[in-house]
């Protein structure tokens, strides 16, 4: 098993990180899941300009440029043997005394490293169930940061009611998953959170936003509300390892009829098409 640490392929054992890197004391660091299919990265591009974005708005020094991180990536995936799966990637301020402030000098460190992951076949077929969970999380949710206690905490509280996803809103305004965006469907009409600094602008969002232009499936990037999402006739999530997902029942509530719905159906398939 082999990983890169600050752009070197090495063995995973043989890897090692500073108990004051910053990303380990304080979560000071930004991250990347790219998927993997056919043992090729999907939408590599995307999202790498999203990993700029997020080093940018924390003024993150990334040493290398998109070009030569696709090329370690591709190298680790091959090196790996990865067919489908996913590499994850981050990046934090580096080690330095633990101090809360920006350090004089820092070296940014970088790991990436793979993993094997089956898409959810059985899962985007039936359908899974949701919980919603107040979004008590910071309001610069656009940074995909490595501060995650907010969604973390909200995943758990979907998994101890025995559900795949939390769905959060802000007091009466869904605002997206606890890994995934949120999207419904209302007279074959779809509607999401439009990308704020409420919101992670998730690559699979992006995807299927640019799949709805193509096929002229009307999209509104506007805020709903939990009535909107209660009253839905369907309502799916997106994200790197979900894809499309179709929620079918929320808080013991059935969505629509309770199975996935027809335009879900078509939107997956025309994700399937992307990807093959
Ligand atoms: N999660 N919103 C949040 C809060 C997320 O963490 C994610 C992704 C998304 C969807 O983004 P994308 O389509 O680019 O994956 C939305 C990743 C997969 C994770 O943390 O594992």
């Amino acid at each position: 098993e082999k990983l890169i640490l600050n752009g070197r392929l090495m063995d995973r054992e043989n890897a090692s990180i500073d108990i004051e890197d910053r990303g380990y004391q304080f979560g000071d660091g930004i991250y990347e899941v790219v998927r993997v299919y056919h043992g090729r990265l999907f939408t590599n591009e995307l999202h790498l300009n999203r990993l700029f974005l997020s080093a940018e708005k924390l003024s993150l020094r990334i040493p290398y440029t998109a070009q030569e991180l696709t090329a370690q990536l591709e190298k680790l995936v091959e090196a790996n043997g990865v067919g489908t799966g996913i590499v994850y990637l981050q990046f934090t301020r580096g080690a330095a005394k633990r101090k809360h402030h920006f350090p004089e000098k820092s070296e940014t460190t970088y790991v990436a490293y793979t993993s094997e992951l089956d898409r959810p076949l059985e899962k985007m077929k039936k359908g899974v169930k949701a919980v919603l969970s107040e979004d008590i999380r910071w309001l610069r949710c656009d940074i995909k940061s490595l501060n995650l206690l907010g969604n973390v905490l909200a995943k758990q509280k979907a998994v101890e009611n025995g559900c795949y996803e939390a769905i959060q809103h802000r007091g009466e305004t869904v605002t997206e998953g606890s890994s995934s965006n949120v999207f419904i469907v209302k007279n074959d009409e779809l509607a999401t959170h439009p990308a704020t600094n409420l919101i992670l602008n998730g690559i699979t969002r992006q995807v299927l936003l640019d799949i709805c232009r193509k096929q002229g499936i009307p999209v509104r990037e506007e805020a709903f509300t939990v009535d909107d999402l209660l009253g839905a006739d369907e309502v799916f999530i997106t994200s790197t390892t979900s894809e499309v997902m179709p929620i079918v029942q929320i808080d013991g509530k059935m969505v629509g009829d309770g199975a996935p719905g027809a335009v879900t159906r078509k939107l997956q398939h025309a994700f399937e098409r992307e990807i093959n």
